[in-house]
């Protein structure tokens, strides 16, 4: 089983051992939150979007974020995106011109660039708050401009892209900060908790030799999940307060500019890498080219036959589909209407190329994506 090819970069304590001390947030611009739906909430409180306004939000999303806005007083209305993964500009503008909109969601899927200015120019025309939703990457820039800078607000989730457990955070571009009220709150105990369970991850796989992706190892881990979470009353009429600090293990991560840096180049190699090796193999990268200022999260296969992230998991790669298990239940029930929504949820197949997967550890992917196409395609 390939060691490496786990689905999130792990902490590297020489870098935690190097910092291990506690320094005021350099990044002034942004305001730290447990999660990003949370700095989401929050972002629309700051810009004077009361509660039953009504959001829109593109239908390949995941229902996690969605159901929490719902449950935070908002309504959502969704639209289908293009089979690129774009937005439809004009039907996006008819929604405006009929409905009573006041907000717009623009994911960067899986950080890369999408171009925004036109619906920039749509959304100030109809008085709508645009919100970029940067949470899958947030190194990425179009032209030379960094994504979170173009819109009204942008949502960040660094736990998806750096090894931490929090990481939502918000950055408000058209309105000053210095007026809200910060929680001091401040613990060591989710890194902590965050490590254990990282450390355990890699004695389980590594020495253990457990597969960490099998149907099995993931229903015994979501049980032990439900049991911690199960007296967590969902109540998300609580008040929500940006944190001053965000955590010890994201700080380090986050304020790292080299540490940064190489991991952008490394994802941009790694996709390169997978993209001439799964050319090669006869399979369908998703995205055909990438430039050098994207900082994917994934590599990602389009999966037609149908299995091939099953059967990858099964062999221990982190491989993952998006939303998955989060897609929204009307967006499934209504396949007619969301097509490419539902195309996308069950066709794409994410490999990993984070910063910790070094090429060479892509010999036994490559194998098992050979043989997989050899029986798949004739
Ligand atoms: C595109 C997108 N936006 C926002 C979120 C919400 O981020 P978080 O899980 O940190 O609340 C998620 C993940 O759930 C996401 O995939």
């Amino acid at each position: 089983m390939n060691k490496f090819l786990i689905n999130r970069p792990f902490p590297r304590f020489s870098l935690i051992f190097k910092n291990l001390s506690f320094f005021e947030n350099p990044r002034k611009n942004l305001m730290f939150f447990k999660n990003g739906r949370e700095a989401f909430v929050y972002g629309l409180q700051c810009s004077g979007i009361t509660k039953n306004s009504i959001i829109l939000a593109p239908a390949f999303i995941c229902n996690s974020f969605t159901e929490f806005i719902i449950s935070s007083g908002y309504q959502i209305r969704y639209v289908d995106i293009k089979e690129d993964m774009t937005l439809d500009l004009a039907k996006i503008e008819k929604i405006f011109k009929a409905d009573d909109i006041k907000a717009l969601i623009f994911v960067y899927y899986f950080g890369l660039s999408f171009r925004i200015n036109s619906l920039l120019k749509i959304c100030k025309k109809y008085n709508v708050t645009l919100i970029e939703d940067c949470c899958h990457g947030f190194q990425t820039k179009i032209n030379s401009q960094l994504v979170g800078t173009f819109g009204d607000f942008a949502i960040y989730s660094f736990r998806k892209v750096l090894p931490c457990s929090d990481g939502g955070a918000l950055r408000l571009n058209n309105m000053k900060q210095s007026k809200y009220i910060y929680s001091y709150n401040f613990s060591l105990k989710d890194d902590l908790f965050y490590l254990i369970i990282r450390i355990v991850e890699l004695l389980a796989r590594n020495i253990l030799l457990i597969n960490i992706y099998s149907k099995k190892f993931i229903l015994i881990k979501t049980y032990i999940r439900d049991i911690f979470t199960r007296n967590k009353l969902k109540n998300n009429q609580e008040l929500i307060f940006p944190k001053k600090r965000c955590s010890f293990l994201l700080n380090i991560f986050l304020n790292n500019k080299k540490y940064l840096s190489e991991s952008m180049a490394t994802r941009n190699k790694n996709f390169n890498y997978l993209l001439q090796e799964t050319k090669l193999i006869g399979l369908k990268p998703f995205i055909k080219q990438i430039e050098s200022n994207i900082s994917p999260q994934f590599f990602i296969i389009e999966d037609l036959h149908g299995g091939l992230h099953e059967w990858l998991k099964a062999n221990g790669i982190g491989a993952m589909q998006w939303p998955g298990q989060e897609f929204p239940k009307e967006i499934l029930a209504l396949p007619m209407l969301y097509i490419n929504a539902n195309k996308l949820n069950k066709n794409l197949v994410m490999i990993p190329i984070h910063q910790d997967v070094e090429i060479n550890s892509y010999k036994e992917l490559i194998a098992l994506l050979r043989k997989w196409a050899k029986k798949n395609n004739n």
